[in-house]
């Protein structure tokens, strides 16, 4: 188990300190993994961080991103390589920007006729999002809606680097254990790609939380807009179907045709034929998944549930952070920006996973500190 080396009275010592910015706490590197260096804000400075100033000084969301630019740059494919390169840099949305005023309202009343959506015109897609600067939109992104796992800056990343390692722990344990080998570019892309437009789906808001996510075809809509970004980049039908997977495994026949409609929904949201592309077969008048990259679809659906643990992580320490904010930090429980920015500073500097972790072990003093060692009240 870790330990944090720094004293907190040594820091809590003078005025001055209460704007400064100092390195205070230096932990460990782990095993494997990467120096985890937290400077010492103030409350006031910490509410005025935009997501992507909190991402990009985190070591653990930089250690992830240099993980995952070491996997991209291992997939063999060279087409799903540079996919992959170009959607972590710019996750531009093009199976939204393809779509004007009439097609729009056709998707929509396809979606409608079909029941896959139940919202209304404006409000049935996302809105556009504002071009930001090269990687900032990806690798600033939450994991997921606020309040569920990595809910932070960075959070995306971070989940998909923990995905990623999985992914590859299971494609190298087959061929070990059972010796054969699974299309490892599909499987690890499928991974890399399977939460694609989740920049899209959970911008930040000016109160330091996330928009909040609309169903599609019955699930999170970020899983079928993901889906159909790739159809719109052309990627093939072996990796759409893999990545389509990742919400759930085609276990049964009531499971493919869960993942078919999923796929049903970004063909239609693309103006495409699924069956044309490859990704759905017709069955007596009914549509089914297409039985390709069966093993690799199981695999993005296995490598994916991290959220096991990490959705607990976030839901069990947030009442932790928020007496402390309440008690150290004099943040009133009406005041959701300020304690929404505390929350996203110390979750992306350690992570949900290892608060949960060090409150487990070590309880409530344990967080006060941590806390105390990034962001002064
Ligand atoms: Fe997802
Ligand atoms: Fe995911």
């Amino acid at each position: 188990m870790q330990t944090i080396n720094n004293n907190r009275r040594s820091f809590l010592k003078g005025s001055a300190l209460a704007t400064a910015s100092l390195a205070l706490t230096q932990m460990p590197a782990f095993a494997s993994g990467f120096s985890q260096k937290v400077t010492a804000i103030s409350l006031d400075t910490c509410k005025k961080m935009s997501a992507v100033d909190m991402a990009f000084e985190s070591q653990m969301v930089l250690a992830s991103k240099q993980y995952l630019t070491d996997q991209i740059n291992s997939i063999n494919d060279w087409s799903i390589r540079n996919l992959v390169t170009d959607i972590y840099r710019q996750p531009t949305p093009m199976v939204l920007e393809q779509l004007d005023n009439d097609n729009r309202t056709a998707v929509w009343k396809e979606l409608l006729a079909k029941n896959y959506s139940n919202s209304d015109l404006d409000h049935f897609l996302p809105n556009q999002p504002v071009k930001q600067a090269d990687y900032h939109a990806f690798y600033s992104a939450p994991g997921s809606g606020y309040g569920s796992h990595h809910s932070y800056p960075g959070g995306l990343a971070t989940h998909l680097a923990a995905n990623v390692h999985i992914t590859n722990g299971i494609v190298n344990t087959y061929q070990e254990t059972y010796n054969y080998k699974v299309d490892r570019d599909i499987a690890v892309a499928a991974q890399l790609l399977h939460d694609l437009h989740k920049p899209l789906v959970f911008p930040w808001l000016k109160d330091h939380s996330c928009r909040k996510e609309n169903t599609l075809a019955d699930t999170g809509e970020h899983h079928v807009l993901s889906i159909a970004e790739l159809i719109a980049r052309n990627m093939p039908a072996e990796l759409v179907v893999a990545t389509a997977c990742a919400h759930q495994a085609p276990m049964t026949l009531a499971h493919q045709q869960q993942i078919a409609k999923w796929l049903d929904a970004a063909a239609i949201i693309n103006g495409i034929d699924p069956v044309r592309y490859g990704l759905l077969t017709k069955q007596q008048g009914q549509l089914r998944l297409n039985e390709i990259a069966q093993q690799e679809g199981f695999i993005c659906h296995i490598g994916d549930h991290d959220y096991v643990l990490s959705v607990p992580a976030v839901q069990q320490t947030l009442p932790v952070l928020r007496k402390i904010a309440h008690e150290q930090y004099a943040i009133a429980d009406d005041d959701h920006s300020a304690f929404n920015a505390l929350r996203n500073r110390i979750y992306s500097l350690y992570s949900a996973m290892q608060i949960h972790a060090e409150f487990s072990n070590h309880g409530e003093d344990r967080i006060k500190a941590m806390m105390l060692a990034a962001v002064q009240p």
